[in-house]
């Protein structure tokens, strides 16, 4: 890149951890959030928003242990305008090496309404909890939570305010989605002009994509003098989501001609952390999703395939290595051996210790024996599976369907250690697999989520799983891959209700559900 100036550095804030798990169903386990927290600090974030502290136990936990293992990024968690929750936050972030207190309150006519303050009562909580967050914490970031909506002259007011009371970081938040490009960039260039000690602090910009504009709306923000960005990996997030890092990372890359900006993200490591928020939120990526969809790269026309032959750039902006996607690999097959398969798990950005590996191995084994060639994707599906402590498992199923829907299905399970079978019929094979596993594990659980990939072409393709479960408030996601999409129904459902009974173990009953709602961010 050339006559790059600090100036032209957009910092990436990414939200994943807090913004993105909010949404109704992407929770993450502790170890989850762990694992994507410290992708998100190898790949060059350079603030993680790692959680809500105050909202529950277990977020406070998260915050805490991200902050003592964070090794560049600067960790940030989120509280409203209290003292108890800007200490709260505090106490959790302090571990880190780089901290910061991201503090807001709604400011819009309708937010203000929520806690019937006047603007001038507002005004005065705005001081006082930006003043407190800046004593314990050098770093602070102030959210005046739908901005887009506020007026004008009271934005302005309460943006100086949080300025002089110590804010480093303005973020402007499009907290419904509603703004568009040329207003986003205008309104924060507005905003810079006008406020008194603008010019001392960075301006972020946060945009929701309900009406497809996230990332437009984030690039024109940069370019009215924004300087940080807040996205979350797959444009994770409640509605139509955040804006996602990949798409503004990736843009303002390949179009540095005309978006002279730059971030200190490493590309190469999208697509893992792509798939891994992907799996471990339940929430898939849309096959024509901008950068990290699986047909993203793929030209599978006739004139697209001839003119790539000629040259790629005919069809190609990017170069599927840019983010991280191996070029065309030669599959796996049941020869391949256990360096191979170490090598070939590398390439696709997972790094396995020798016991990892050993267990991996097995899996691998007894999938290429029922198929042919195992695809990079097959492998992915495979390191999908975690090896959490089980309490039930999967001892073998029996599954009969008829023409008219109605099928049987036999399911055996260890339970703590002990063998039990049930019989039980239903709509189709998947419904009565899911009702035998009831039958020997009686749970009131309620499925929110159904769905199944198949990974790769071919009638012997794997299947991929997602179930999620609710029950009191906790909920889990299984997933599972197998090439009897049955079998993977049965493990998925199984996989969920394993974490369920982890999750309820460790906390007790109801005790995971935030005890703060998102829907209460008021
Ligand atoms: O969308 C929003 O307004 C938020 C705030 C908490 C910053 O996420
Ligand atoms: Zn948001």
């Amino acid at each position: 890149m050339t006559n790059v100036t600090d100036q032209d550095r957009v910092v990436i804030f990414d939200t994943t951890l807090r913004d993105g798990e909010q949404s109704p169903g992407a929770t993450m386990t502790h170890a989850e959030k762990l694992e994507i927290a410290e992708l998100l600090d190898d790949m060059g974030v350079d603030i993680i928003e790692a959680g809500f502290p105050i909202a529950s136990e277990g977020d406070f936990k998260a915050v805490s242990e991200i902050a003592e293992r964070s090794k560049n990024s600067r960790i940030c968690g989120l509280a409203r305008a209290n003292f108890a929750d800007i200490d709260r936050c505090w106490e959790a972030v302090k571990h880190a090496e780089k901290n910061r207190i991201h503090t807001f309150i709604g400011t819009s006519p309708l937010h203000r309404a929520i806690p019937n303050l006047t603007q001038d009562e507002m005004a005065d909580k705005i001081h006082e909890t930006v003043t407190h967050a800046r004593n314990l914490c050098e770093n602070v970031q102030w959210s005046p939570m739908d901005a887009t909506r506020t007026e004008w002259d009271y934005l302005c007011r309460v943006i100086e305010i949080a300025i002089k009371a110590g804010a480093t970081t303005i973020n402007i938040p499009d907290t419904v989605g509603y703004t568009a490009p040329m207003e986003s960039a205008d309104l924060i260039r507005r905003l810079i002009e006008t406020v008194p000690g603008a010019d001392d602090v960075i301006f972020a910009t946060h945009c929701h994509n309900d009406l497809g504009m996230a990332t437009a709306n984030s690039l024109a923000a940069v370019a009215g003098g924004a300087r940080q960005i807040e996205c979350t990996i797959n444009g994770l997030g409640e509605r139509a989501g955040n804006t996602a890092l990949e798409e503004v990372v990736m843009a303002l890359r390949t179009r540095n001609d005309i978006m002279p900006w730059h971030t200190g993200i490493d590309t190469t490591k999208i697509m893992h952390i792509s798939r891994r928020v992907a799996t471990v939120s339940g929430f898939n990526v849309q096959f024509n999703k901008a950068i990290v969809g699986k047909n993203a790269f793929a030209h599978e026309s006739g004139i697209h395939q001839d003119g790539m032959l000629k040259n790629r750039e005919n069809f190609e902006i990017m170069r599927p290595e840019d983010i991280g996607l191996s070029g065309t690999s030669l599959p796996l097959g049941k020869h391949s051996g256990r360096a191979a398969l170490r090598d070939k798990l590398e390439t696709l950005g997972y790094d396995v210790g020798d016991n990892q590996l050993k267990d991996i191995f097995v899996r691998f084994k007894d999938l290429a024996d029922r198929k042919k060639e195992v695809f990079d994707d097959d492998l992915i599906a495979l390191m999908t599976l975690d090896e959490e402590d089980d309490h039930l498992q999967l001892v073998s199923m029996k599954v009969t369907c008829g023409t008219g829907g109605q099928a049987e299905s036999t399911v055996e399970l260890e339970v703590d250690g002990k063998d039990i079978i049930a019989t039980e019929h239903g709509d189709g094979p998947v419904d009565a697999t899911f009702k035998a596993i009831r039958a020997i594990y009686p749970n009131k659980a309620h499925l929110q989520l159904y769905q199944v990939h198949a990974v790769t072409a071919g009638t012997d393709a794997q299947a991929t799983v997602s179930v999620r479960l609710e029950e009191d408030g906790m909920i889990a996601t299984g997933q599972s891959a197998n090439t009897d999409t049955v079998v993977a129904s049965a493990k998925a459902y199984i996989h969920a209700l394993n974490r369920l009974i982890m999750r309820r173990e460790k906390t007790g009953p109801g005790a995971d559900a935030r005890e703060i709602s998102y829907k209460d961010l008021t």
